[in-house]
């Protein structure tokens, strides 16, 4: 080969790497990580993304080269050169590929082990009895065993999220809070429909699944607040399950819980349910993802506007008390016109009878 071959090929192949280059890095294709795992999926990002842009540098170079060096005249008309192949190349051009995807497989491998990995090993007879809790699908508390991560049980359903710590007496809310630099275990169940946990800053996504408890294991690097999105297609609220995840100090995390402790667990207490439980119930229930009650501060959109509940009952000819507790408990009953039937789930039903008359007194005291 001459030398001018060379570095005419030379010098395309790093045009067209530091443009590859320039569209990789000055375009922000994922989001900031927020959490250990996160940082190692960025990893395995930039890895394959390094390869790519040195593939596509060379087989570009190459195809430009030959373009403008190996074209035909205007005055052409041979033949090209007969080749019967050239068995050096055909080695190197099977042998790089297949080391390069063999490097992605154990890394990507390597990753994703890591990632669902937590903090230290349970020995053997730990790790059955781990087995045997998911048996029964019920998301377990970590106990007294200081090994053992912090457990969060997810509940999803149409269309919103619950979580509930059971390492800090079943403290419920409907946005997610972490400690920072702590080991999470979300435990994901699913009431109705398949959905899908994910924050994009957090790298990974989990199924919830009807009759399954799935997991995904989460360190938080990073303070602030991410957005929770449902990710697999559930219904007509799909767009709007969405909640928030916050990352915040040790401290303040625990005080927290100690604040959500009181609030819609307070509620299962046989017939004292505290006046405030209404709005507690309401949030933890997933209401306010599809309903606007102004009382609650909510906006969904999904469901009819509670807010005009003594009209709907009016147009009902039912008294608002029954009315509110039939359209929880029966909600294909009565159907607001210009709503479908079998939107809104009929898991509410099992709703204890002291949180029900809780939710129905405070939809009706505050019309
Ligand atoms: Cu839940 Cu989409």
């Amino acid at each position: 080969m001459r030398r001018g071959s060379i570095v005419q090929l030379v010098v395309l192949g790093v045009l067209f790497g530091a443009g590859a280059a320039a569209v990789a890095l000055l375009i922000p294709w994922l989001p900031d990580p927020a959490s250990e795992q996160a940082d190692r999926i960025d990893f395995v990002f930039w890895f394959v993304t390094a390869i790519c842009i040195a593939i596509f540098a060379l087989v570009a170079a190459v195809i430009v080269y030959a373009v403008f060096n190996f074209r035909a005249r205007p005055d052409d008309d041979e033949d090209g050169p007969p080749v019967h192949g050239n068995t050096g190349l055909e080695i190197v051009w099977t042998a790089v590929p297949a080391a390069l995807v063999t490097a992605i497989a154990i890394v990507s491998a390597v990753v994703l082990a890591k990632n669902e990995q937590l903090p230290s090993a349970p020995s053997a007879s730990a790790a059955r009895s781990a087995q045997k809790s998911t048996v029964n699908g019920l998301c377990k508390s970590k106990g007294n065993d200081p090994l053992k991560p912090l457990v969060v049980c997810v509940t999803a359903q149409q269309f919103a999220w619950l979580f509930k710590y059971p390492d800090y007496g079943n403290a419920t809310s409907s946005t997610l809070r972490l400690p920072i630099h702590t080991t999470v275990q979300l435990q994901l169940q699913a009431l109705d429909v398949i959905h899908s946990f994910w924050v994009p800053q957090f790298g990974q996504k989990q199924d919830a699944v009807p009759g399954l408890l799935t997991k995904l294991v989460i360190t938080p690097k990073r303070l602030g607040t991410f957005p929770v999105i449902c990710t697999e297609l559930c219904g007509l609220g799909h767009a709007l399950m969405r909640s928030e995840a916050i990352v915040m100090d040790e401290n303040k995390f625990v005080s927290w819980t100690k604040s959500q402790q009181g609030g819609a667990t307070g509620a299962t207490g046989g017939g004292g349910v505290a006046p405030q439980a209404g709005k507690a119930l309401f949030i933890s229930n997933g209401c306010d993802g599809c309903h606007t009650f102004k009382p609650a501060g909510a906006e969904g959109t999904v469901g009819p506007d509670l807010d005009k509940l003594a009209d709907f009952a009016r147009q009902a000819g039912q008294p608002l008390e029954p009315f509110i507790r039939e359209s929880i408990v029966n909600p294909d009953a009565y159907v607001e016109p210009g709503y479908q039937k079998g939107v809104m789930p009929g898991t509410f039903a099992s709703l204890p009878q002291a949180q029900l008359e809780a939710l129905v007194k405070y939809l009706e005291g505050s019309k």
